[in-house]
């Protein structure tokens, strides 16, 4: 069983945030002492929430969750026996009384007390509860990406609308200063005419997840709720816990993964939907292992007025400008760079006026992050709950984000580039497209229409 102890559970909100602990380091975050004894709010302030799925990335949100004061862990839910146990413990031990524990997200929605869930589940696993809490009157904080799908995520986003919900997608860099100010300055207009947008994930900190035969099932582990409304198969431990990335069923892979995040900082700055997407690469890093999503890719997408590169590799960490992540603005006078860590404008110049190059804007000298914005972001979503105004990744603001992503996919699986009609949010002229715009849910789920 994972060891779960009460340092590494505060710990796990940045780390489990950035995906990796190299890429966060030197950031400073909130103490530990501030976190296990917040200042007591009033009881009418209080925020009760739930957490569904209590993996990396769930228990890492619930610890920034558990840092403000007002808010209470009701439940938790997970098809893993063992990790609910020990997530109880761990929050028993912070907060001084234990949360009630469940396997089944249904009986956490049933609950009149609840007023949010954190829904940390897979992929194929953020639609359903996100819909039904919204249905049962609660907010909820997804994390990304979105969905697995296109017409999940505006299913999503429908159910948000109608039911009158505030839905926060776990895409922290929107809560990150140093992202809003390189955000800002792209917008500024200094950069001149943006024509070319490039955003990319290299990760050398992944590799080879072998070839492991099906096997059972743990004991300790509601399988079939696990796997809920994707197709029945055999159990794998590499398509299980965190590994579940690497396959079509679950998830979407690195372009996803990290195209959730960068992709959404280009969407941000431009604000614009692509008009189609062409994609190449394939299992060039580890051919034999059995994942099933490119561990290289290159994609290319049409935007209105400028065109956009994503790249990603598992297995090299060194990307474009040396970062293993980020996202660049190429203008006419220069060049925005931004990441994780920081951001920086270098400028263009003016060749032909050699020897004497001529600058055309002041380049801007890389600038630390202060945060990685995880806190704030979770912040955001506790204050909304409270003026019932929509937060900084807004259910639709992370289904517009995830549109590319999708299509970059789309592309790779079919071969071929793929056109898209971002107002009918359809494939346009491909009827195999069209196709994985939507997913088949395995009865007895269905995608209830909002
Ligand atoms: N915001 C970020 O920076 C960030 C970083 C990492 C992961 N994530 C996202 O968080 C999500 C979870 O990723 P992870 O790495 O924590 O995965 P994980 O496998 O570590 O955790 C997922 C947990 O959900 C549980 N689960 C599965 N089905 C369930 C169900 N029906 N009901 C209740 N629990 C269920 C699993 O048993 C597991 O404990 C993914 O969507 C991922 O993209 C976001």
């Amino acid at each position: 069983m994972r060891s779960l102890s009460r340092r590494k559970f505060l710990g796990n909100s940045a780390k489990a945030a950035a995906g990796t602990a190299t890429v966060l380091s030197g950031l400073s975050g909130p103490s530990l002492a501030s976190a296990i004894r917040p200042k007591k709010a009033a009881p009418n302030d209080k925020v009760h929430i739930a957490l569904i799925g209590c993996g990396g990335m769930g228990t890492g949100d619930l610890a920034d969750f558990l840092r403000l004061p007002e808010v209470e862990c009701l439940a938790l839910c997970d098809v893993d026996q063992h990790r609910l146990d020990e997530t109880v413990q761990t929050v028993k031990e912070l907060r001084g009384r234990a949360p009630d524990g469940y396997r089944d997200f249904r009986k956490v929605l049933d609950r009149q007390d609840v007023h949010a869930v954190i829904v940390a589940t897979p992929d194929h696993w953020h639609a359903l509860p996100t819909i039904l809490a919204c249905q049962a009157g609660k907010d909820v904080y997804v994390e990304k990406p979105l969905a697995t799908s296109i017409a999940e995520g505006r299913a999503m986003v429908a159910a948000a609308r109608k039911y009158g919900r505030v839905v926060q997608v776990g895409t922290q860099q929107r809560s990150a200063p140093h992202f809003k100010d390189a955000v800002d300055f792209v917008k500024s207009g200094e950069l001149g005419r943006i024509r070319f947008v490039r955003a990319w994930a290299y990760l050398d900190w992944k590799g080879s997840i072998g070839n492991p035969k099906d096997r059972l099932p743990p004991s300790y582990v509601d399988y079939d709720l696990w796997l809920g409304p994707a197709p029945r198969r055999p159990f794998n431990p590499m398509r299980f816990h965190h590994n579940f990335r690497w396959f079509w069923d679950y998830f979407g892979g690195l372009a996803t993964d990290w195209g959730a995040h960068m992709i959404d900082v280009v969407r941000w700055a431009m604000d614009e939907q692509p008009a189609g997407a062409s994609s190449v690469g394939g299992k060039f890093g580890f051919p034999d292992d059995i994942r099933e999503t490119p561990d290289t890719l290159q994609a290319v997408l049409e935007f209105p007025g400028f065109s956009m590169v994503w790249e990603h590799m598992i297995g090299c960490g060194v990307g474009p400008w040396q970062r293993e992540h980020g996202c660049e603005f190429h203008g006419q006078n220069g060049i925005a760079v931004v990441d994780r860590n920081g951001w920086e404008v270098v400028s263009e110049t003016d060749m032909f006026q050699q020897p004497d190059r001529v600058f055309r804007m002041m380049p801007r000298p890389r600038q630390s992050a202060s945060d990685d914005g995880h806190l704030a972001h979770v912040r955001d979503f506790v204050e909304c709950l409270k003026t019932r105004e929509r937060p900084k990744a807004d259910v639709e603001i992370g289904h517009l984000s995830a549109i590319p992503s999708h299509l970059v996919n789309i592309s790779w699986r079919l071969k071929r580039s793929v056109k898209w009609d971002s107002a009918a949010e359809r494939c346009v002229g491909d009827a195999e497209a069209q196709a994985l715009v939507g997913r088949e849910y395995r009865e007895p789920w269905v995608l209830p229409k909002s």
